[in-house]
């Protein structure tokens, strides 16, 4: 009784904090299930053939077209060649179910898939195996930096991807821009080493990223304006650029975003809010639950990030939190862990930092660094907002608690950009303590999960699928999810406090690397403004 009681209470609550924060319900309006019924449309009917040279272009369209009005396209389990690039548009109440390999064999640019003004979507994985495998060494070993993107979704509206490994694109790895009630979960991204290779860029609104791992040197999972009502949880970047918001420009609008249980590792930064110049606002932002480790940048806002500066005297910064953060960085005498550069013109405001600690991997000594910064914690100063010069503290005393647990198999030594880069399978874990929130689809489904729980918990499912305002079988699971989570979320910290991990000797060129990486990007003013020019992060 006592059993049950708690997890109704936990559920709730996790229902609240996940309502609160999303605008409304995300995901696909229909089930697979429901879209197989009325009709399969199988890439091998339309001519495709799974020997890995047959062009798939030309036959994934025709299977789109037959099923985009209401089915389920599928690209069976084999080997595939993608010679020329797709353009899915339209499409109601239809899936991709993708579980071959698809290999890029054509050199044009633009968006190999590219998904647009659809609804009702689900592009996925039934075995978790399904991959696009986009061989951008083969542009990078000879100095290309530019080439194809692996993904595209724009004007997508009540969508999910899930269950799906992208590697080594040419460009950019998944982009969503204008996407509306979307989900995006149990991913793998492994791309090079490389900026321009970025994992997700997301813009639009009411959009669930949670359990995806990102593995390249530009964006982890990164917020792009416009943006609002942002849920993004269980991110890992092993050995990445790093998360952030921006590049941010003219007519920023991000607002009510909350990033939380994020693991980092061998990344540029841990978040960044990246501008230079520009106008417009980022308000009610929340980042909680962070672990770093040998990172070069951990806490970074830079509005004088990069060479080119944007229309307007900055971004307005406002009600930004950022909480419960432990770890390490690669060198905090050179790039402290808490540095927050503000616009002289238009200073940031109501800026929390609490529960921080983090501290240096070499050296003994790390700044934290303030300009035109108000709010509480660290270098951020508490009185009226006018601008103020770069202020930069430097410790030499580690701070209590600042131990943090490490994933298990952290990437130790990164994938160049002139050979070739293995699928990798999707991970079960993607936060020190937290199993994915959907389990992977190749294990069992949603709506499996979601079935087993309102069984053995009829009363607490209904009660939540009341006061959530929603109906339906993927709100429920979302819900039965998020309760499921905060366990994980709400102990993963304390872990974190009370276990002491050693981190290993061993991998300390690797926090060479991620260091040096950053510092060829970074004009070399000490704890000051930092990083300008253009940076291995990429707009
Ligand atoms: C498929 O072809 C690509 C080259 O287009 C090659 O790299 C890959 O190894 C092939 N896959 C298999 C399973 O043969
Ligand atoms: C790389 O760029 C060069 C010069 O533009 C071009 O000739 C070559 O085909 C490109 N390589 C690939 C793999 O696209
Ligand atoms: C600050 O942001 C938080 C998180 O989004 C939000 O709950 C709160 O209402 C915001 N405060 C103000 C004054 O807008
Ligand atoms: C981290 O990345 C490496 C290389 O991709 C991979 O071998 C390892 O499994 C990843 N860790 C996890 C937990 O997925």
């Amino acid at each position: 009784m006592f059993g049950k009681t708690t997890f109704v209470l936990s559920f709730l609550s996790a229902l609240t904090a996940v309502s609160a924060q999303l605008s409304g319900r995300v995901g696909p309006l229909t089930t697979v299930t429901a879209k197989k019924a009325v009709k399969q449309c199988s890439v091998l009917d339309y001519g495709g053939k799974a020997d890995n040279s047959t062009d798939l272009s030309g036959p994934l369209t025709s299977a789109f077209n037959a099923c985009k009005s209401g089915g389920v396209v599928v690209i069976p389990s084999g080997n595939y060649a993608l010679a020329n690039w797709v353009t899915l548009s339209g499409g109601n109440a239809w899936a991709l179910q993708w579980d071959g390999i698809v290999y890029r064999t054509g050199t044009a640019g633009g968006n190999m898939i590219f998904i647009e003004h659809t609804t009702d979507f689900e592009l996925f994985s039934s075995t978790s195996k399904g991959a696009f495998q986009g061989l951008g060494y083969v542009f990078h070993a000879e100095g290309n930096t530019s080439g194809p993107r692996i993904m595209r979704l724009y004007e997508a509206t009540s969508f999910s991807v899930h269950d799906i490994a992208l590697v080594d694109s040419p460009l950019f790895h998944f982009t969503c821009d204008t996407c509306a009630n979307g989900e995006l979960y149990n991913i793998a991204v492994r791309g090079g080493n490389m900026g321009g290779l970025d994992g997700f860029d997301m813009g639009g609104k009411n959009l669930w990223v949670h359990d995806v791992e990102v593995t390249n040197k530009d964006e982890c999972v990164t917020v792009k304006s416009p943006a609002s009502n942002y849920l993004f949880e269980n991110i890992y970047c092993n050995w990445s650029g790093g998360s952030a918001i921006g590049s941010l420009g003219a007519d920023t609008a991000v607002s009510n975003i909350l990033y939380r249980n994020v693991y980092s590792q061998n990344c540029n930064q841990a978040m960044m809010i990246k501008s230079n110049g520009g106008s417009g606002t980022v308000k009610n932002v929340v980042f909680e639950n962070f672990i770093s480790h040998k990172n070069a940048y951990s806490l970074d806002i830079d509005q004088y990030w990069s060479d080119s500066s944007a229309t307007g005297s900055g971004v307005q910064l406002s009600n930004i939190t950022f909480s419960n953060w432990k770890g390490t960085e690669a060198n905090g005498a050179s790039r402290g862990p808490v540095k927050v550069i503000c616009a002289d013109a238009t200073p940031c405001t109501d800026i929390t930092i609490s529960d921080f600690a983090m501290w240096t991997e070499s050296g003994s000594k790390q700044w934290y660094s303030c300009e035109s910064a108000f709010g509480s914690g660290f270098c951020l100063r508490n009185s009226n907002p006018s601008s103020y010069a770069v202020s930069t503290t430097t410790v030499s005393a580690a701070p209590s608690g600042y131990s943090a647990p490490t994933m298990p198999n952290d990437l130790a030594t990164a994938f160049g950009t002139n050979a070739y880069i293995p699928i990798p399978t999707i991970p079960t874990s993607f936060f020190p303590g937290a199993t994915p929130i959907s389990k992977l689809s190749g294990i069992a489904t949603v709506q499996g999960v979601a079935q087993i729980v309102a069984s053995s918990n009829a009363e607490a499912v209904a009660a939540a699928t009341v006061s959530s305002n929603q109906a339906g079988s993927t709100s429920e699971a979302m819900a039965v999810s998020s309760a499921s989570l905060v366990t994980s979320s709400s102990s993963a910290p304390s872990v974190s406090a009370s276990t002491l991990v050693t981190s290993t000797v061993a991998d300390s060129a690797s926090s060479t690397s991620a260091a040096a990486s950053a510092s060829t990007s970074e004009a070399s003013r000490k704890g000051g403004r930092g990083r300008k020019g253009k940076g291995s992060c990429k707009a």
